[in-house]
């Protein structure tokens, strides 16, 4: 049986823009955007038109140049900012316009001062506006996880009636739960008597850091539409990461039977090029693109890297366009891990010599942390006396295949 098909709604350049610190200019969200076509996304949601005249711009230049995804604009249920996403859509060939409302009462009540009734009626006239301009037409219900089920049901068949192709029902402030935003999609499911004439979409943000988990829980219940963005950017705390989400169909493919149509190979670079061009690094031990996603420290770990990767490897680094594994020379080391990498860097040491440089290793790294090549010639030229010359630049880290020939015997740092 052919495993079924999500499709990856890339929103790094809308909800992910939209977060501080992360705003990009008109060019820069090209150049991202072609990154995110070379990357496989099914869907690019380029800005909010009516949110500046650059937004406008940048999903104009989107929709000029970038053809394969389908291009998607962002608009509020009301005809100026339906007709500013068309206009800034129109030279897409594949064009998408997403219509949102919230529905749950604190935000009817409290934000919008509009009653359900008024929301039923603006989100079918917004639907209906949108599909003159294009047939590709979305809807999402804001605040979808905290609505009224009752009213939400509602409105969803309301919105199919009108025209609606993908119905989104984003958690829009990470409240839910794995299990319950499963219980929550397949009784939408259920109970909406068009519900399959429709693709349901999931949108989760990471306020608990279970934007993950929610969104392939939601997809366990039937949802066909991942919305994610690059590094997990976004308001607040995030959106959910497209990278953490389509590897884990990809590893766990046992228990996640779904394909997408992403080329993991160009995710690396992806996170890379956002973050040069919002300055803004992820975290090091961010799954998937963090600087430690794929480093060895630990001496029990290096040795059973170096015996076997996929003792301490769940998935290959140069799968998702890392170029290798790296293990970091650091206190919690072990003598084979220091006598690989003096290898790589021109050493060969006896086992003496070994032993001597291990120590000043060991010592140089509970003062500085870790110790990189250029450290670690110097340190074998002093502890052996040599003249040797410390290479001029740092030697490139193991081939991610040197891994399986493995040293027989292995001495621990003392941190482990
Ligand atoms: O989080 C949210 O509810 C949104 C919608 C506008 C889709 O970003
Ligand atoms: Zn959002």
């Amino acid at each position: 049986m052919s495993a079924d098909r999500l499709t990856v709604f890339d929103t790094t350049l809308r909800d992910g823009e939209q977060a501080p610190g992360f705003s990009l200019r008109i060019d820069e969200k090209l150049k991202l955007a072609h990154q995110l076509t070379a990357l496989g996304v099914d869907v690019i949601e380029a800005g909010f038109p009516i949110a500046s005249d650059a937004d406008a711009e940048a999903v104009r230049m989107v929709s000029t140049h970038v053809h394969g995804p389908v291009v998607a604009a962002l608009a509020r249920c009301n005809p100026k900012d339906i007709e500013r996403a068309a206009w800034a859509l129109s030279p897409a060939p594949r064009r998408r316009i997403h219509v949102f409302l919230a529905t749950s009462d604190l935000h009817l009540e409290r934000k919008l001062r509009m009653t359900r009734e008024d929301c039923l009626r603006a989100a079918m006239a917004a639907v209906r506006l949108a599909r003159q301009f294009t047939d590709d037409v979305q809807f999402s219900a804001e605040d979808a996880t905290r609505s009224d089920p009752d009213f939400l049901w509602r409105i969803i068949e309301a919105v199919i009636q009108s025209g609606a192709k993908t119905i989104n029902l984003p958690d829009t402030v990470g409240y839910s739960t794995p299990d319950e935003i499963k219980d929550f999609f397949t009784a939408i499911i259920n109970r909406v008597p068009s519900s399959d004439q429709v693709t349901f979409s999931t949108h989760c943000h990471d306020d608990l850091g279970l934007a993950v988990a929610n969104s392939l829980a939601a997809v366990t219940a039937g949802v066909r539409q991942v919305e994610c963005t690059i590094n997990g950017i976004g308001e607040r705390a995030g959106n959910a990461s497209l990278e953490e989400i389509v590897m884990a169909t990809r590893v766990r493919e046992d228990r996640l039977p779904y394909r997408t149509s992403i080329n993991t190979r160009e995710i690396y670079a992806a996170s890379q090029l956002l973050t040069a061009l919002t300055g803004e690094g992820v975290q090091a031990n961010k799954a998937i693109v963090g600087r430690n996603a794929f480093a060895h420290e630990a001496g029990i770990h290096q040795d059973g890297m170096l015996k076997d990767r996929r003792t301490y490897e769940i998935m290959r680094p140069e799968e998702v366009g890392v170029p290798q594994a790296t293990l970091v020379l650091g206190k919690h080391s072990g003598r084979h891990a220091v006598q690989r990498r003096c290898e790589q860097i021109g050493y060969a040491l006896e086992r003496r010599d070994l032993d001597q440089v291990y120590r000043a290793v060991i010592a140089h790294a509970d003062r500085e942390k870790v110790v990189s090549d250029r450290d670690l010639a110097q340190i074998v030229a002093r502890t052996l006396g040599t003249t040797a010359p410390a290479p001029a630049a740092p030697a490139p880290a193991a081939p991610a295949q040197d891994f399986g020939a493995t040293p027989a015997e292995f001495g621990y740092g003392h941190g482990v």
